[in-house]
């Protein structure tokens, strides 16, 4: 079945990226000169995804907002001819998107989000996507649409997965391929799957990188998953038991990803998207060269 639809847990309250995630949520700080949330959804869409299923907290309601008109601003723009400007905004909203919100009253983890947008997303497949993560886009094609159709080729669920440094698999779900290298764009039957494992248990340099393409199996999976790591419902524990009935996939990330809820991620995110922006880049390089 076609992956038409995706889960962004935005819940979380971004305890890493305060203070400037005090009163607004982390998944609105701008990259550039757009919040981070926008990247992760246009990258959603560019894999021929068109639902978003927000899994949010009460004090998320600016990211619902940015996914809906606003109607005031259109029509003062348009009264003063910005038509340019109206353009720039109507493009936060692309035709044919449909936003739906589930609220997770408790965090209680990961696994815990998923499972909240089980109603909306019913028997169907569907992909998950960090909004904490930028993944930069290698090639023409998008690494998840290529996941979305390796999900359909081989019913597999596909897991994106990135090489980091050693001292830092403890913050991630790490897999285990059992010996089996992988290049950039490519995949392998993950053998093992663990989350946040200490330095010297991890399986590999392999970690989860928060891109997701699962099957709706994963929610009678989430249901019977008791609490892991950090005392929460973990994703990655649900996908190990996925992994011994069904097989899952490891795909390795064709570029590379920044984690944008740390303070140094967010701002090598920034300086990585700005000198490639289309108008800024070139302006963007050169005021660069002053702080070298
Ligand atoms: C989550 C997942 C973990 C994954 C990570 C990627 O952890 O549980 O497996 O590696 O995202 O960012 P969190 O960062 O929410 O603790």
């Amino acid at each position: 079945m076609k992956v038409t639809k995706a889960v962004l847990p935005v819940a979380g309250l971004g305890t890493r990226f305060l203070p400037a995630s005090k009163a607004i949520p982390k998944e609105m700080v701008t990259v550039v000169d757009k919040p981070v949330i926008q990247y992760v959804v246009e990258e959603a869409l560019a894999a021929g995804i068109n639902e978003i299923v927000l899994v949010t907290h009460s004090s998320k309601r600016a990211i619902e907002d940015h996914f809906d008109v606003n109607y005031e601003l259109e029509a003062e723009l348009e009264r003063r001819g910005k038509h340019e400007l109206l353009e720039v905004l109507r493009e936060t909203v692309p035709p044919g998107l449909k936003v739906s919100v589930v609220r997770q009253g408790q965090a209680l983890g990961l696994g815990h989000a998923i499972n909240c947008a089980r109603p909306v997303i019913g028997d169907n497949p569907f992909a998950v996507l960090l909004p904490d993560v930028l993944v930069e886009q290698a090639g023409t094609r998008t690494d998840l649409s290529v996941m979305a159709e390796h999900f359909l080729e081989t019913g597999h669920a596909q897991i994106m997965v990135e090489p980091v440094p050693e001292e830092s698999v403890s913050q991630y779900g790490v897999v285990d391929l059992e010996g089996v290298e992988i290049g950039p764009g490519e995949g392998s039957p993950m053998r093992r799957v663990v989350e946040k494992p200490p330095r010297d248990e991890a399986p590999s340099n392999l970690a989860i990188v928060g891109r997701y393409v699962l099957p709706a199996r994963i929610f009678q999976l989430l249901d019977t998953t008791e609490p892991g790591a950090g005392g929460e419902i973990q994703l990655t524990d649900a996908i190990a038991t996925l992994m011994n009935e069904a097989g899952v996939d490891a795909f390795r990330i064709r570029g590379r990803s920044y984690d944008c809820g740390s303070k140094l991620g967010y701002l090598e995110a920034t300086v990585a998207y700005g000198v490639k922006h289309p108008k800024l880049g070139s302006d963007f390089r050169e005021l660069l060269k002053q702080y070298q």
